[in-house]
């Protein structure tokens, strides 16, 4: 047989540490010359982190769907630095967007309007609607202001893995294929922001997020919400935001959603973990700070601690009174599940109003809508 040798042209991927508060020019100075050049830095938002490359380049947007392993016809966010250069990407900014632009622009809110012709369709997914947001991140603000790029920018994660909640995160999944990460620790959110479709009226929630759908009532009066975003992928209902209909956020692990009450839940979720061990199979339980003395009693572990690691983990994912925490710690939790490679994974429900929206959004997801509703005095058998 003839030896030959494949050339790989793998990129060196090199790591930046950036201040959270204040970042320097000296610290920006690469990564907006890669980006002035055409080329891709990951970096910190507010939500998770972005995988930014020049919004006005198809070139640009073509290495980020390459990158990411997206598909084309899924649209990116545009981010920018100020209410200006919302201009240059639209033509059409209707009043209820100048409203929530001034409520909660810097921060987790993304928009969408009719394209400017300056607008290529490689970033729009072949879409005449452009989504764009001005993040809250300082660091994120300053590479946009430094840079003097509108940086087109989805999760900086392999396309249908959790986003990336912080650096090591999008090493994990990009190194070799990018420029530069920019690292500023841990990001805020640990979910992606709201989008609303402000192309019609009244406008509509197409992925929810940290600012929820009450919060944009009361600043702009009726919101409707897109029925397909709580819906099985495969039904009926068509997403209008393209990405929502790929299964996403998902671990590698099987992700089971028990719904119901507290005790209930529990106890269904500790039974099917045993069954599981016994049938030689790893298990990580998500738990709340709430659920924990329940599974001690559950496991019989009265007086000990149950693992975080080993065949049976389990992981506090944050607690009930403050939703913000377990959106914070979601994806996080569920990326240290795969680095285990744990295979089932048992989680239970959360509120579906306010935070929790967008918390049982991704969570369903992530289960491919995997969820077993309990009811009490019901009999259920798996
Ligand atoms: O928090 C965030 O939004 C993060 C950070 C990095 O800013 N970005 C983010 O981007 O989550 P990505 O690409 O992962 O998600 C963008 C979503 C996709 O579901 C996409 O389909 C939708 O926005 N989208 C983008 N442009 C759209 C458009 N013109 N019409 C409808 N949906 C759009
Ligand atoms: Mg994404």
């Amino acid at each position: 047989m003839n030896a030959f040798v494949v050339y790989l042209s793998i990129m060196k991927t090199t790591i930046q540490t950036i201040s959270k508060t204040n970042p320097t020019k000296e610290e920006l100075q690469t990564a907006a010359g890669i980006l002035q050049n055409g080329g891709l830095v990951a970096f910190p938002t507010e939500t998770v982190y972005g995988l930014g490359g020049n919004g006005l380049r198809a070139d640009a947007a073509k290495k980020i769907y390459e990158a990411k392993g997206r598909p084309s016809d899924n649209p990116l966010i545009i981010h920018i630095a100020d209410i200006e250069s919302l201009s240059r990407l639209t033509d059409s900014i209707p009043e209820k967007a100048r409203i929530l632009a001034e409520k909660f622009w810097p921060g987790p809110l993304t928009m969408i309007f009719p394209k400017s012709s300056q607008v290529p369709y490689g970033t729009t997914g072949g879409l005449d609607t452009v989504a764009v947001r001005m993040p809250s991140h300082p660091a994120a603000l300053a590479l946009i202001r430094e840079s003097g790029v509108l940086i087109a920018a989805p999760s900086a994660n392999t396309s249908g893995r959790p986003s990336p909640t912080k650096a090591s995160h999008v090493k994990e999944d990009l190194d070799g294929k990018i420029d530069l990460i920019l690292d500023g620790g841990t990001v805020g959110i640990g979910i992606e922001s709201t989008i609303v479709d402000m192309t019609q009226e009244p406008p509509m929630i197409l992925r929810p997020g940290y600012i929820t759908k009450e919060m944009l009532e009361e600043t702009i009066g009726t919101v409707t919400i897109d029925k397909a975003i709580l819906s099985k992928a495969d039904s009926s209902l068509k997403p209008k935001a393209p990405g929502m209909k790929y299964k996403h956020y998902a671990p590698k692990g099987d992700l089971t959603i028990y719904d119901g009450a507290g005790d209930i839940v529990v106890s269904y979720i500790a039974a099917r973990a045993k069954k599981e061990l016994a049938a030689g199979r790893t298990v990580g339980i998500i738990a709340t700070e709430e659920s924990l003395e329940l599974y001690k009693k559950a496991f019989s572990a009265a007086g000990c601690t149950l693992p975080e690691e080993g065949p049976l983990s389990l992981k506090v994912i944050g607690s009930r009174k403050d939703e913000a925490s377990i959106a914070h710690s979601l994806y996080s939790l569920l990326r240290d599940f795969d680095s285990a490679g744990t295979q089932i994974i048992l989680s239970e429900g959360f509120s579906s109003d306010q935070l929790g929206q967008a918390i049982m959004n991704r969570l369903l997801k992530a289960a491919g809508y995997q969820i077993i509703h309990l009811k009490e005095g019901e009999c259920y058998h798996e």
